[in-house]
């Protein structure tokens, strides 16, 4: 029992460092793996034919193509992504709407920030419920979706103002509480919640100001090398105008 406790330690002590990818070893496998949670369009969703697509994995799959490799995506949740799948070597990268935050650059690499985004409210359409932030939020039940900036922000700044949250695993979970009335708001990313909006025509408003504006970064383990290539790609695509084309292609703007 103690040899098994201690060969067990003995491996997750040596696991991050053995498993943690480089350039070198990306190379060396020939496949770049990007882990990502497909269930925030426009940024990776799956799409009619099954296969994950989104402006995200574009993105990666030119971070792939200047290292010489090709493109593996798999689907995390979004909790297991945001850190474990990185940490532990798991993928060689994640994309999934990441915003970059002070604690999680604690625990692993971000790129350069890509994509400007904030956290706003989503209610139903017409919003029958009044709900609106700053100014009416005390007893309001506020859902949010588990270990996304969203939640922090929520605990942060509505609970204190005497907001009740209901935490979801899933956002579409989350989408149907608001549906059917059962939460006032729920807190969501901005371009997902537009797209949304757009998919969906008069069944989701947005409402009352933004809650926080953030930055997406892609998501690498800590002293990899991989994240300064990601940032080559990212001045390749932005001086080309390639960047601005997959904005135009996947990105609604409002
Ligand atoms: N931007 C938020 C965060 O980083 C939410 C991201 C959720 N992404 C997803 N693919 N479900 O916490």
């Amino acid at each position: 029992m103690k040899r098994i406790a201690l060969l067990l330690s003995a491996l997750l002590l040596t696991a991050p460092s053995a498993l943690a990818t480089s350039v070198a070893q990306v190379k060396q496998k020939g496949v770049l793996v990007l882990g990502t949670d497909p269930t925030f369009q426009p940024f990776e969703f799956k799409g009619p034919d099954g296969t994950v697509q989104g402006f995200d994995i574009d993105i990666a799959r030119e971070v792939a193509r200047d290292l010489g490799v090709r493109l593996q995506v798999q689907s995390v949740g979004f909790g297991a992504l945001m850190p474990q799948a990185v940490t532990s070597g798991r993928v060689d990268m994640a994309m999934s709407g990441i915003t970059i935050t002070p604690e999680r650059a604690k625990v692993v690499a971000f790129s350069a920030p890509y994509y400007r985004s904030a956290q706003v409210f989503i209610v139903r359409g017409g919003n029958p419920k009044g709900f609106a932030w700053p100014a009416s939020v005390k007893g309001r039940t506020i859902g949010v979706q588990a270990d996304t900036t969203g939640q922090y922000a929520a605990n942060d700044a509505l609970k204190p103002k005497g907001a009740t949250l209901k935490v979801y695993d899933d956002f579409a979970a989350g989408l149907a509480d608001v549906r059917a009335g059962r939460i006032d708001a729920l807190i969501g990313d901005a371009p997902t919640v537009t797209s949304l909006k757009q998919r969906l025509p008069g069944q989701f408003a947005q409402a009352g100001s933004p809650l926080v504006a953030e930055d997406y970064g892609m998501v690498f383990s800590k002293g990899s090398d991989l994240a300064a290539a990601a940032n080559r790609t990212l001045a390749r695509l932005k001086a080309s105008g390639a960047y601005q084309r997959l904005l135009d292609k996947w990105i609604v703007q409002k």
